[in-house]
């Protein structure tokens, strides 16, 4: 579409021959403009790739070099080899390389943000001079959000639900951001979602919703900008204290429970008073058992060795 006004009406025989002429062009076109996106996080050093390298026998001086803005704001200019212009809002922050002409800029904010252009110019004569390329290049810049920070605060809570309000909020982040929740994967609309602009910039971002849980559920709040994704996971709970529906938990569950443990602990000490006695019987033939054991017993399982022995013999 771009290039129909360009191409040059095919006619005759050579139709196809210039239909092929155009597609390559065109390719080579699309190609170009596709490739010329930069993508950067603010604070950080980016080059923007102009459309010519000099070469090394010649110099910057034979050239006229412009980095404009969008069409209609220069950023950088050069003329016979010295630079003839800059631009306030990227001074101390931009160089141009002399070879390949990248613009360079570090570091790089929010408001350089943008469509860029270099346009080069070659001197023939001192009055003639013709446009060597002419290309823009897309700058997208972002900044990285806050991990978002989810919060719960419960409305309301019963055996079968709990009723809360979930909150996710995320700063200092750019471009315009989108804002999304899962519940257990499952995409969930919020009830109310803003953004903010502070005076840089920067877009914040908060979302609400209400909830009904019925069961413990995997929650993520996600904050969505140019490509980037920040998201945070927690698990909504449940906040159930209806153990025993029907009857209320009180002293005597307790005390029944109590009670079934001190006898259990009742019976463990008579059955430890009670088997040593059991063990005697076996301890008799050990002569190097317990000491405890072989001193409880040693009467009366000797009499009975020695009736067995004799009774043996
Ligand atoms: C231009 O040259 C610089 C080094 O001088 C290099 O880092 C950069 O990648 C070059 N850019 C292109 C588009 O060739
Ligand atoms: C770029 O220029 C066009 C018209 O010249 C204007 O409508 C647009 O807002 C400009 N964009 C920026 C980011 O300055
Ligand atoms: C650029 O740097 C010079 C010298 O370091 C300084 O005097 C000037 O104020 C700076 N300009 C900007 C816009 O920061
Ligand atoms: C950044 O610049 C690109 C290219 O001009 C434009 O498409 C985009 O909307 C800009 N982003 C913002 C947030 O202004
Ligand atoms: C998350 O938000 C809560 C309530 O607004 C706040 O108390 C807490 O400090 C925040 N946590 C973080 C890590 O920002
Ligand atoms: C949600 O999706 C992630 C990855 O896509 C997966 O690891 C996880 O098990 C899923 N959780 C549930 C509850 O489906
Ligand atoms: C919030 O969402 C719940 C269901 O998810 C809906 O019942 C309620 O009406 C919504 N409230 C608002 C203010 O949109
Ligand atoms: C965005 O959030 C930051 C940090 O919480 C805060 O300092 C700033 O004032 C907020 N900006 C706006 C426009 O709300
Ligand atoms: C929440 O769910 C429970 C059980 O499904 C239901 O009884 C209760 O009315 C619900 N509450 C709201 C506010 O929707």
């Amino acid at each position: 579409m771009a290039c129909l006004p360009a191409a040059p009406p095919a006619l005759g025989l050579r139709r196809w021959l210039g239909l092929g002429f155009f597609m390559l062009l065109c390719l080579s076109l699309g190609y170009a403009l596709e490739k010329k996106v930069v993508k950067t996080k603010v604070g950080e050093k980016v080059g923007l790739p102009c459309c010519h390298e000099i070469p090394s026998s010649e110099s910057l001086h034979n050239y006229r070099v412009y980095w404009q803005k969008n069409t209609t704001k220069v950023v950088l200019a050069y003329a016979q080899g010295e630079m003839i212009f800059k631009h306030k809002q990227y001074e101390n922050r931009t160089e141009m390389d002399i070879r390949n002409l990248t613009l360079w800029i570090s570091p790089v904010e929010i408001l350089d943000n943008g469509s860029y252009q270099c346009v080069v110019q070659q001197l023939r004569t001192l009055q003639n001079s013709f446009v060597v390329c002419d290309e823009p290049v897309t700058l997208f810049v972002t900044a990285d959000f806050s991990k978002p920070n989810v919060t719960t605060e419960v409305s309301a809570k019963s055996c079968e639900s709990t009723e809360m309000v979930v909150r996710c909020s995320s700063h200092g982040g750019f471009p315009r951001p989108k804002i999304s929740g899962f519940l257990n994967n499952k995409s969930v609309v919020w009830n109310a979602s803003w953004v903010s602009e502070s005076s840089l910039s920067l877009y914040n971002v908060t979302g609400k919703l209400w909830l009904n849980v019925t069961k413990d559920v995997s929650f993520t709040c996600s904050v969505e900008y140019n490509g980037f994704a920040k998201s945070t996971s927690l698990l909504l709970q449940k906040t159930s204290n209806c153990i025993v529906p029907t009857v209320p938990p009180s002293y005597n569950v307790i005390t029944a429970s109590s009670i079934i443990i001190i006898s259990f602990l009742l019976a463990i000490t008579l059955a430890a008073r009670y088997l040593p006695r059991r063990v005697c019987s076996y301890c008799s033939k050990h002569q190097d058992s317990v000491e405890e054991g072989v001193k409880e017993c040693t009467k009366p399982p000797m009499s009975s060795k020695v009736s067995s022995e004799t009774s043996s013999l």
